[in-house]
């Protein structure tokens, strides 16, 4: 008898066709995530589940499901799911981490140059007709990304990514890490390691690029922000709770800091609606890794992980040991 899969969200129809041809798949196309109630519901009996950061996996969830042997994020992020009830009901997660560096690296520098140059805002100011005289001398002034200081928070994959392209910009770039890399790998990155306030206060650019979890809850809050530049940029693409929305909007507003460029937010997609009123930040849909090919990518990997699991052999991706 086929083993049955759930796929949380709308992915690419190759994908399901390949996974149906192994399992009893039930998807939902939808770009919608499932209310709590549904997805417990449309998981009992499932052995396996693909699923999004926002389908959240706790242990009454899991209670529900007694049958489930995999929850195989299409993410390399897993703060949605309760790893050690999982690792207690012998649930395996699975996580696609490596194939998205590259793309959410460039996502990062998107937002950081938008937020340097004004480029979210001088659109805006084209597209509502307010472009009357050809040129100004002080239209849009930003600030100058090359031979600036990079900051740069969370050095892992992703982090290193965003340091490699610093090289192109002259820039000088300093990181803080849980753990320093090894000096052949801050000489190739040409990064200087450096306490956390240090780097707030000498970054031109501070780049947030931690996971989420009880330790990095409000990591940048309103002491370290006030430690910033008043002409720095502070850009997040790691996820929403990381930095503390109120904090910052509030810091935009008077112009503690001069802009952010953000794709990850706390409650997302409910954002703090004082973002919206400001020209000074630059805000996305938590695209970072949304690029056609790293998202199938994704998809492909997130979909081996998970029959690897439910064919008895060790994924290549596996979260809890
Ligand atoms: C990740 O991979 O963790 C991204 O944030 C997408 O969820």
């Amino acid at each position: 008898m086929k083993r049955k899969v759930l796929i949380t969200r709308g992915v690419f129809p190759e994908i399901v066709e390949a996974l149906a041809q192994r399992f009893e798949v039930e998807h939902n196309p939808e770009d919608r995530p499932l209310p709590p109630e549904e997805l417990a519901r449309r998981l009992e009996g499932k052995h396996g589940a693909m699923a999004t950061v926002m389908d959240r996996f706790d242990e009454p969830l899991l209670a529900r499901s007694p049958e489930l042997r995999v929850i195989s994020n299409i993410a390399v992020g897993y703060n949605n799911i309760d790893i050690a009830a999982c690792s207690k009901r012998g649930i395996r997660v699975t996580n696609t981490p490596g194939v998205l560096d590259d793309t959410t690296a460039d996502l990062t520098w998107a937002l950081l140059m938008a937020a340097a140059r004004r480029v979210a805002e001088a659109d805006a100011y084209v597209r509502a007709g307010e472009w009357k005289v050809a040129f100004g001398v002080r239209y849009f002034l930003g600030q100058d990304v090359y031979h600036a200081t990079l900051g740069i928070i969370g050095m892992g994959r992703i982090g290193q990514a965003i340091a490699r392209r610093a090289a192109g910009f002259d820039m000088r770039v300093l990181y803080n890490n849980r753990n320093r890399l090894a000096e052949a790998d801050e000489r190739r990155l040409g990064a200087v390691y450096v306490e956390r306030d240090r780097l707030f206060a000498e970054s031109d650019f501070v780049v947030v690029m931690a996971p989420y979890s009880a330790a990095t809850h409000h990591l940048v809050g309103a002491a370290e922000i006030a430690k910033m530049k008043p002409t720095a940029i502070l850009v997040n693409t790691a996820r929403g709770g990381v930095v503390d929305d109120a904090a910052l909007v509030y810091a935009l507003k008077h112009k503690r800091i001069a802009g952010a460029g953000l794709d990850v937010f706390e409650g997302e997609p409910a954002l703090d609606r004082g973002y919206l009123e400001l020209p000074n930040v630059v805000l996305t849909p938590h695209i970072g890794s949304a690029s056609a090919a790293t998202r199938m990518t994704m998809c492909r990997l997130a979909a081996d992980n998970l029959t690897a699991v439910l064919e008895g052999r060790t994924p290549p991706n596996l979260v809890n040991a």
